[in-house]
């Protein structure tokens, strides 16, 4: 498997993906120090705590190093009129491998354009985040044994969500699936979305409501936080459609005891504390396992 950027799940075939959950697993098993004098670069233009923790984690844990700079926006040269472009430039000489978060769509396909080194999308905009999407699925195939076959609630801002627009475009990777949006008009989901999804035979359908849409049939309910940095919206205006668009321990109960409650947090108001402890709660054993993916994917990307 080469992957030589990785800025966007469309990049990847079934192929690849097996090859990369394949290779998660026997890191699990059997971790060791490959990537050891190795430094990861990490330029984080937005904010991030499991992201960009976990990044850093694998690469650690593979017994790399890491340096870099959260609020780059703030910290770096950009103050001083710096283009993204530059920055990336100046980088690749100071590390193997970088992983970048910025708030434009097409930051991270910037960067690769003119990086010497490998660059790593964790999250652009409204546009893409690869890695959550990887690190979802491989929750989900760990779960089901199989992605094939499943039947998705993808829920909240839509819109605005970058890891839902990913995780999509994985889930159109696999056969007879099932994806049901679920969100207020206003933050439905984009139509490239679905053009890509009517062109890889993804049935799909669009909900206003959670009502009806939760049965014994769903595998898992993805929920998303309202994103009012992107979307403008007030707090209470944020609160009071997450509060439409909200797990609750009677919906969860509508769901079989082994589908899946994900999120890929931070977390609001539409996933209150009461459903940790339900059987369905999945959404730690994403952040855990998003050290595994990125592991793996920190391993392949450097040829290790
Ligand atoms: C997400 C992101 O940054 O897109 N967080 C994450 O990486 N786990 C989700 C979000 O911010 O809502």
């Amino acid at each position: 498997m080469i992957i030589h950027h990785c800025t966007r799940s469309q990049q990847f075939t079934r192929r690849s993906i097996s090859d990369l959950f394949e290779s998660a697993r026997s890191i699990r098993e059997r971790p060791h120090p490959v990537l050891s004098g190795r430094i990861l670069i990490s330029l984080f233009y937005e904010p991030s705590t499991r992201t960009r923790l976990s990044f850093e984690s694998a690469m650690c844990r593979l017994g790399g190093t890491c340096i870099g700079t959260d609020n780059a926006g703030e910290f770096s040269s950009v103050v001083k009129g710096e283009t993204l472009e530059d920055t990336i430039r100046v980088c690749g000489t100071y590390g193997d491998i970088l992983v970048i978060r910025h708030p434009e769509d097409d930051a991270a396909d910037r960067a690769a354009k003119v990086s010497s080194i490998p660059i790593i999308n964790a999250g652009s905009g409204k546009g893409q985040h690869p890695t959550q999407a990887l690190l979802d699925l491989f929750t989900i195939e760990e779960r089901f044994r199989r992605i094939d076959g499943i039947t998705v609630a993808l829920v909240g801002d839509l819109a605005n969500g970058r890891t839902i627009r990913s995780l999509a475009y994985l889930l159109g990777k696999y056969e007879n699936v099932t994806i049901r949006f679920v969100s207020p008009p206003q933050l439905g989901v984009s139509n490239d979305i679905l053009a890509y999804l009517d062109k890889h035979h993804v049935r799909h359908s669009r909900h206003e409501s959670l009502d009806g849409v939760l049965d014994h049939k769903t595998d898992v309910c993805y929920l998303t936080r309202v994103q009012k940095e992107r979307n403008g919206l007030s707090g209470l205006e944020a609160a009071r459609i997450a509060s439409r668009y909200r797990m609750t321990p009677h919906l969860a109960g509508r769901m079989r005891p082994d589908a899946c409650i994900m999120h890929p947090l931070p977390r609001n108001e539409e996933l209150p504390l009461e459903i940790d402890a339900l059987p369905q709660a999945c959404y730690f054993d994403q952040a855990r396992n998003g050290v595994l993916i990125r592991m793996a994917l920190l391993a392949s990307m450097l040829n290790a």
